[in-house]
């Protein structure tokens, strides 16, 4: 039995995890920093690295309490290294090493894309690779091909703004507070489509790539002439809203499948707990004959359960780091060797 601490700090939320090779979770525990930045309108990276620090220490002890063991029963750390603002980077992986150093235990550099790619790893309907993964956050919004030696290739990804991002930077507009994904989401569902013309960016050229800029532009002309919008305007408006994104995510996720022999599709990253994203690539992939795994709820907003399922497969094919792994704020997917020794 192999049992993992894993630690994810790369933006706004302190997480820990402590993961057998079964894939129980044997403690989770996690400060979210995401009121502290909700004052500002977004993350602060230098208010986020004190809050990391303050947290770190506390939310570690939390984890080892809850799994009921100590430390010296665990057989490796795991931090993600990479992308990410860089001191809170900075802060999540000096304190796994100085666990791993004195505990003297392997040490395992993860890549946060991988980490939500793989998030239902060790789930007994995740599927075996090869597959494709979308994975749509507040920073990402990509399309990647899982190879049977679970290497990663990218096919597709935005050349401007995150999905999330639009979310919340639309939000920000509306008046909701940051982040504004799940707000949106909630108000959408009580909306009636059709009253807002948004047009698909993206939809029919660019490849495999997203553009989500033109949208939020698009958003912010409309919302200039129509505020102060009335209780079922910002309903209505939501849900138009909510719909494109979720159709562009959906039409491209399932182009990429059939473009390879319709490989499964996983679907992770924040923006995958939208209700209207899960429920129309379910119904399309049931469409189209694919099959698609949708990453568990607790699993697709920042989480170290999802760095700790990368870290166990990377402990299997024994892919550590060394001891003084630098961190870094961008590296591709393609790259994410550079983590390993
Ligand atoms: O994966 P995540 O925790 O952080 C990054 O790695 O970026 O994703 C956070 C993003 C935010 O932009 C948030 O607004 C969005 O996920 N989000 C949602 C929903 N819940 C969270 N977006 C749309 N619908 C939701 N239900
Ligand atoms: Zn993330």
């Amino acid at each position: 039995m192999t049992i993992i601490l894993a630690i994810e700090s790369s933006c706004d939320d302190t997480a820990a995890a402590i993961v057998n090779d079964k894939g129980l979770i044997l403690a989770e525990a996690l400060y979210s920093q995401r009121d502290l930045h909700s004052l500002y309108g977004g993350v602060v990276p230098e208010v986020g690295s004190r809050a990391h620090i303050e947290q770190i220490l506390s939310v570690v002890k939390s984890a080892f309490f809850k799994a009921k063991i100590s430390p010296t029963q665990i057989d490796a750390v795991a931090a993600t290294f990479a992308p990410g603002l860089i001191g809170p980077l900075l802060v999540g992986t000096k304190f796994a090493q100085g666990v791993a150093l004195a505990l003297n235990k392997p040490l395992i550099a993860v890549h946060h894309i991988e980490g939500h790619l793989m998030a239902g790893f060790l789930e007994k309907d995740f599927p075996d690779p090869p597959f494709i993964g979308l994975v749509v956050s507040g920073g990402h919004t990509a399309l990647y091909l899982c190879t049977k030696e679970y290497e990663f290739q990218t096919l597709g990804e935005t050349l401007d703004d995150a999905a999330g991002e639009a979310f919340d930077k639309v939000g920000r507009v509306l008046g909701l507070k940051y982040p504004a994904g799940q707000a949106i989401d909630n108000l959408a569902k009580e909306g009636v489509l059709g009253q807002f013309p948004l047009t698909m960016p993206m939809a029919s050229q660019g490849g495999l790539n997203f553009s989500f800029s033109g949208l939020k532009t698009q958003c912010l002309r409309i919302l200039q002439e129509r505020m102060p919008l009335d209780q079922t305007a910002l309903r209505n408006f939501c849900a138009d809203f909510r719909e494109i994104v979720a159709k562009t995510l959906v039409k491209k996720a399932i182009a990429a499948s059939k473009l390879n022999n319709n490989l499964p599709l996983v679907l992770g990253g924040g923006v995958a707990l939208n209700s209207r994203l899960r429920e129309l690539l379910v119904a399309e992939c049931q469409n189209e004959g694919i099959y698609c795994y949708l990453s568990n709820k607790s699993q697709c907003m920042d989480n170290a359960v999802m760095i700790a399922k990368a870290a166990h497969k990377k402990y299997a094919l024994k892919k550590f780091a060394p001891i003084c792994q630098e961190v870094f704020a961008r590296l591709s997917i393609e790259d994410k060797h550079q983590l390993d020794y």
